[in-house]
């Protein structure tokens, strides 16, 4: 009952008191490089109370600052989460991005977002930009031919990779999606550095395996700046 009033009523409230927010803080967060505040300053309601990042916020600044200036076309990102990264995205881009995020609906790591965000998330593109959002697993075969079929066979300029944290899931996804990014493209994995506090996040294991056989650099926040998880980059070549 409580549940059928929330998304009767105050659903489409909070979705439209928030997309109301975000564009009032892009009023005032003008330029592509302020534009990287919003998602930590938003406040919202209900199902919509937040759109924070789930990073070390000065990792992400650096790579956002780079993937400012690669300014992409074609994104992919594994890994939706409260669609904080997502939003950063469509600032980085330009203004004709086709963006796909996949996200698996109850999903390990973060646990994916409600059906009614859909909407919300949408509202981050810039007009003339296309979001795409699959509510599925990454590794699944008929996603990998979705993902192809949304970017209509353009090559990746930018792959965002923060899903599945296992080490057979990271690398799958590598596998998966990898060879779609083209040379002068990037790559970026979250959670490269090793954690003792949840032991199934395996990518540094990964990471380790592969950053020699590439042109790479990891992105480490210092002392003071929160957990630092790492993010690890493939300038692919
Ligand atoms: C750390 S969160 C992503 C955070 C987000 N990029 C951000 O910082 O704003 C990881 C997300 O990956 C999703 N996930 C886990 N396994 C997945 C899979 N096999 N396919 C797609 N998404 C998956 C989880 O549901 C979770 O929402």
């Amino acid at each position: 009952m409580i549940k059928q009033l929330y998304y009767g009523v105050l659903a489409g409230l909070h979705q439209r008191q928030g997309i109301r927010q975000l564009r009032l803080l892009e009023k005032k967060l003008y330029s592509m490089h302020a534009r990287f505040a919003v998602p930590f300053a938003y406040r919202g309601n209900g199902f919509f109370k937040s759109i924070e990042p789930r990073q070390n916020s000065v990792e992400i600044e650096e790579l956002y600052k780079i993937i400012c200036d690669l300014s992409p076309s074609i994104i992919l990102e594994i890994g939706t989460a409260r669609g904080g990264t997502l939003y950063l995205w469509t600032q980085a881009a330009t203004v004709d991005a086709v963006i796909v995020s996949v996200d698996l609906p109850g999903g390990e790591f973060g646990g994916a977002y409600p059906l009614c965000r859909v909407p919300f998330y949408k509202s981050f593109a810039k007009q003339g930009q296309q979001i795409h959002l699959l509510r599925k697993d990454s590794h699944d075969v008929q996603t990998i031919k979705e993902v192809g079929g949304l970017f209509g066979n353009r090559p990746v300029d930018f792959a965002f990779i923060d899903g599945d944290h296992t080490y057979e899931g990271v690398k799958a996804d590598f596998l998966n999606y990898g060879n779609l990014v083209r040379p002068g493209g990037i790559i970026a994995f979250h959670d490269i550095l090793p954690t003792s506090e949840f032991p199934d996040i395996q990518v540094f294991r990964f990471w380790q395996e592969i950053k020699d056989k590439f042109n790479t650099k990891e992105l480490i926040g210092p002392g003071g700046s929160g957990k630092k998880v790492g993010i690890g980059l493939i300038f692919v070549v």
